[in-house]
């Protein structure tokens, strides 16, 4: 809230693994989201809906352990916060206790202000988050750009001072008009974090592999790719498997070698 109040941008990427985390926190940026968005891009689902809390709690694990200043968030899954408040409070403890998580990330507005509010009183941060939820896939009929209608725009901004009262101490907002997104930036005292939603949030979060250019399928309007790391693992491998297979790899500077001598009695030991 500090940072929103001095203008001063906030800056998150998702990261599911050791290797990224360390490299984006390294880096510098703000928040690591542990994202159910995993489900795509680690695993390769078609959508986020098939991903469990054991999956997310690993991933999470992994994430906090290259994490030194960074907030890692861990994203709630699919059915972790619909069935009932002891559900919900025990599954996002097991974020904080297991995972080694900081806050949890929970999708919808008012319809789950409940399970927030019992998280909240629980003692764990919450993160909500807004518009396009790729959890509701389906009852969105598909990935649409939400709020383009006033009464939609008025029920995303509803969601939005609803969940500030429940106690969550930032906002995703994704796949909203710019205007929406600046209005509901200046109505609100706690961060938005915007995915597809202009530059007036507070702060911003991308897929990073969208954004570093390693996914292969077509990526939203949004995406800005920073790199084209994709790129330059296919032509690496390339070079491995050309090298592995002329011989011209390893050479002398990657072999390990044993003195002569010692090999010509490993060659007479006959035991
Ligand atoms: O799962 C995810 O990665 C997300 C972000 C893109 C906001 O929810």
């Amino acid at each position: 809230m500090e940072w929103k109040r001095n203008r001063r941008k906030i800056t998150a990427l998702t990261a599911y693994d050791y290797t990224f985390a360390r490299l984006l926190d390294e880096s510098g940026v703000d928040i690591l989201l542990v994202g159910d968005s995993a489900g795509m891009v680690a695993m390769g689902h078609e959508n986020t809906l098939p991903v469990t809390m054991e999956e997310m709690i690993q991933h999470t694990r992994a994430v906090c352990r290259g994490a030194t200043h960074a907030l890692v968030v861990g994203d709630m899954p699919f059915m972790s916060y619909h069935v009932s408040e002891a559900d919900t409070i025990q599954n996002a403890g097991r974020f904080i206790q297991e995972g080694g998580a900081a806050a949890v990330k929970m999708e919808g507005g008012t319809r789950i202000l409940d399970k927030i509010e019992a998280v909240v009183r629980a003692g764990i941060s919450v993160m909500g988050h807004v518009g396009l939820t790729p959890q509701s896939v389906h009852q969105m009929g598909g990935y649409r750009v939400q709020g383009k209608n006033y009464l939609d725009a008025r029920q995303i901004r509803k969601d939005a001072m609803d969940l500030q009262k429940a106690g969550v101490f930032a906002l995703v907002l994704e796949g909203i008009p710019a205007e929406l997104a600046a209005e509901i930036t200046a109505d609100l005292d706690i961060p938005t974090i915007g995915i597809g939603a202009g530059p007036d949030c507070d702060g911003q979060i991308l897929v990073t592999q969208d954004m570093l250019g390693m996914t292969q399928d077509i990526a939203p309007k949004f995406v800005k790719t920073f790199a084209q790391i994709g790129k330059d693992i296919r032509s690496s491998v390339q070079t491995y498997i050309d090298e592995v297979q002329s011989g011209t790899f390893p050479d002398e500077a990657h072999s390990y070698h044993l003195k002569k001598e010692k090999l010509r009695r490993v060659g007479n030991d006959s035991g």
